[in-house]
Formats: C-alpha cells, sequence, structure tokens
C-alpha cells in the first residue's frame, strides 16, 4: 500500500491488502484475498493499534513515519495477538525507540512467548482508560472473540471503536475503505464465511461482549479485516447479533458425498421435492467440489441442512465426516437437519450420519431416507416424507 486514509479526529486507517496467501491460517481459502487493518491516533501522545502481518507488511513503517511527521510513537495497543496482526509486533518494538506496548495478561504470555519481549509494557485491565490528548482511550476485554487474550479499545471522543476479528470480514480493501464507499453485496457472503468458519465457534463469547457494548455510543467501527464501519455501523452490529444467535434466513442447504451419482440423484430429488412444498432458496453441493468454508458459510445462513452420504467401507464418505466434525467443532445449532444416503453392501453412511445427528444440537426432521442401489420412483418414498417435513418446519413462523 502506498496510501493511509483518515477516519476521524486524528485517527488513520494503514492497513495492507493481502493478495498472495492462499490460504487463511493455513486452511481457509482466500478467493479475493484478505485485508490487515492497522489503526494510527497522531495525538499529543501517539497510538498505533494492532499491526499487519508480517510478509504482507511492505513499507507499513515507512507510512507510520510519514504520518508521525517526526513525532515519536509512545503505545502499541495489541488487542489480538495472532500473527495476522500481531506480525509487526517485534518490527515496530525495535524500532520505534522508547514505545510502549499496550495489553492485558494475557497479552503479555504471548507477546514474550512469540517475540521475546518482556519489558516496556503497560498492563490494562477491563475499563482502564489511557488519555493521549484530544483522544481519550477505554480498554474492553472480549475475551475468545477471537483469542484469549482479545480486548477492544473504545474512543471516547469520537466514539470510534477498535474491534479487533470482531466485525472483520475476508475480501481486500480494492480502493474503498469504509462503508459508504463500497458495495456490500461483494462483502456480506465474505463477511458471513470469515465470521461462521473463524468466530463462529465462540458464538456465545460474541453475545457477551454485544452486551457489554450494548449502550456505548459508536459513530465508527474500526475492525482489523475488511470494511470500516461509519455511515452504518448497526447494520454489522445486527449481522453479528443475528449470526452469533444462529438466526438464520429460509432455505436449505443440501450436501452430497456421492461416489458414481446415486446418492446424488437422490440429492437432486430432495431438492426438486422441496421446492414443491414451497421452499425457494436450495442450495445442492457436492462436498468433493466445494470447500468446506463455503458450506459451512452456507449451512450458518440457511435454517435447513440436508446432509447426504454414500457408504465407503462401512463409514459414511470420508469428506463428509470433516464436515460434520466440523459443525460440532463450529456447535452449529438452532437449525433443523435431514439426513439421505445410499449402499450398495451393508451400508455405513447414513448410520454415521445418524450418530452425528445424536452427537448435534440439531432437530433432526424425518426418518433418514436410505436406498439400496440405484434410486427409481418406488424407492424414493422417505425422501419425499424428508423434503415435506422440512418444508414445514423452514416455512413455519
Ligand atoms: Fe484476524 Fe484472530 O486474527
Amino acid at each position: 500500500m502506498h496510501y493511509s486514509v483518515p477516519v476521524k479526529g486524528k485517527v488513520h486507517w494503514i492497513g495492507v491488502n493481502d493478495r498472495r496467501k492462499r490460504l487463511f491460517e493455513n486452511m481457509w481459502p482466500l478467493d479475493r484475498g484478505v485485508s490487515y487493518n492497522s489503526y494510527l491516533i497522531v495525538d499529543e501522545k501517539t497510538a498505533l493499534v494492532d499491526t499487519v502481518e508480517d510478509r504482507a507488511a511492505g513499507n507499513y513503517i515507512e507510512r507510520i513515519e510519514k504520518l508521525l511527521d517526526g513525532k515519536k510513537l509512545d503505545y502499541l495497543i495489541i488487542n489480538h495477538m495472532e500473527p495476522d496482526h500481531s506480525g509487526e509486533v517485534k518490527a515496530i518494538y525495535d524500532h520505534f525507540e522508547g514505545v510502549t506496548i499496550v495489553g492485558n495478561v494475557k497479552t503479555f504470555k504471548i507477546v514474550e512467548a512469540y517475540y521475546g519481549i518482556t519489558d516496556r509494557l503497560l498492563k490494562v485491565e477491563d475499563g482502564d482508560t489511557l488519555p493521549l490528548g484530544y483522544h481519550n482511550l477505554k480498554f474492553v476485554m472480549t475475551p475468545w472473540v477471537h483469542w484469549p487474550e482479545t480486548m477492544m479499545t473504545y474512543d471516547f471522543t469520537e466514539q470510534i471503536i477498535f474491534t479487533g476479528d470482531a466485525f472483520g470480514s475476508f475480501g481486500t480493501l480494492d480502493g474503498g475503505i469504509f462503508d459508504d464507499e463500497i458495495n456490500f453485496d461483494f462483502f456480506e457472503e465474505e463477511m458471513r464465511r470469515y465470521y461462521s468458519n473463524i468466530v463462529g465457534k465462540y458464538s456465545n463469547m460474541v453475545q457477551k461482549a454485544l452486551a457489554k457494548l450494548n449502550g456505548t455510543p459508536v459513530n465508527v467501527i474500526a475492525p482489523t479485516h475488511g470494511p470500516v464501519w461509519r455511515e452504518n455501523p448497526k447494520k454489522v452490529i445486527d449481522l453479528y447479533d443475528m449470526w452469533s444467535r444462529y438466526e438464520a434466513e429460509e432455505g436449505v442447504v443440501i450436501v452430497v458425498a456421492s461416489m458414481y451419482g446415486n446418492t446424488e440423484l437422490m440429492a437432486d430429488y430432495i431438492g426438486r421435492k422441496l421446492n414443491e412444498n414451497g421452499v425457494k432458496n436450495i442450495r445442492i453441493h457436492d462436498v468433493s467440489r466445494t470447500h468446506i468454508s463455503h458450506l459451512i458459510n452456507e449451512i450458518w445462513k440457511y435454517k435447513g441442512v440436508i446432509l447426504g452420504s454414500c457408504a465407503y467401507n462401512s463409514e459414511m464418505f470420508p469428506l463428509m465426516e470433516n464436515l460434520t466434525r466440523e459443525l460440532n467443532h463450529m456447535k452449529v445449532k438452532n437449525k433443523y437437519l435431514g439426513i439421505f444416503g445410499s449402499y450398495s453392501w451393508n451400508g455405513g453412511g447414513v448410520k454415521k450420519l445418524m450418530e452425528f445427528a445424536e452427537d448435534s444440537e440439531l432437530e433432526l426432521v424425518a426418518e433418514p431416507a436410505e436406498i439400496y442401489g440405484k434410486p427409481s420412483e418406488s424407492k424414493y418414498e422417505k425422501c419425499d416424507i424428508l423434503a415435506q417435513k422440512m418444508a414445514e418446519k423452514i416455512l413455519s413462523k
């Protein structure tokens, strides 16, 4: 990046875009890249809020120096230690002599473990304040959104909240930085994919953080990924509230694991029957083709999920097993569930999916639909019932 952007008051956005990294956390595809947002407050005292990933830093330090215009950097505030934000902590600590790192007791354990830094630390606790001159900051502990040490920094003066991963999104900032400068359609899918895959497991802690912030006047939400919200911060708060309560839209995702097409025929049949029963938002995905991060995103989006697996060595298909393990790991709940599958020897796919159903917090809507061999008209009765029951649940108010 070769530019910085004023946010409000004496606050500047100094983030970077990463279009080279292919997998976030070495797991989640970054088809549209990602931004790491960092903020610099150039006040009587100066403060940097979070840094960026080291491999994407580019001329980050030069940009800070340009904005400081000869002033020294007084504070580096660390809201979150995951290396996509703490990657430049050591470089900042070494480069800006005398800078004090601001964090909580859990932050500093990781600061030492990652970077060997044990001095020039200012430990803060929930509600502590830090005056900079014009701006006056308060620290709000929000553990597990997304790591145990995560906190937020609130500026009383301009009512800006620096939220770390919360309210973040995949996707680079391609010119537009603020919500009023972008087309949100581009970001909504990527924001939900980010939420459901990265933060969603801690939805109860997101709810706690939202409750803690309730009543705090907010003009600007400044997360560490994706757009900065200044025109309509309520929009992104409402989205996070909805997602962290596992509220979903009317629709059904069918994910199918099929080797030679028999189970896939069932998926198409169930999709058609759902539609005949009045459901319009129906998405059918092949678990072998669509990356699990997109599957989790769509499952988070819709009220209904129907999982189908062929039998594979008397088990469910391995990629479906991976999906079910991840759904349990993410603690997905408040959804309606259907199960189907086919087999050629002695089954196993549906049996294992039913074990997942019992372990999950999802509501099974009907008996599983299982077919021996190739599906045909005479074998589809349980698929009809599954589609009908699911549609009733999805369409009921
Ligand atoms: Fe964007 Fe949890 O790091």
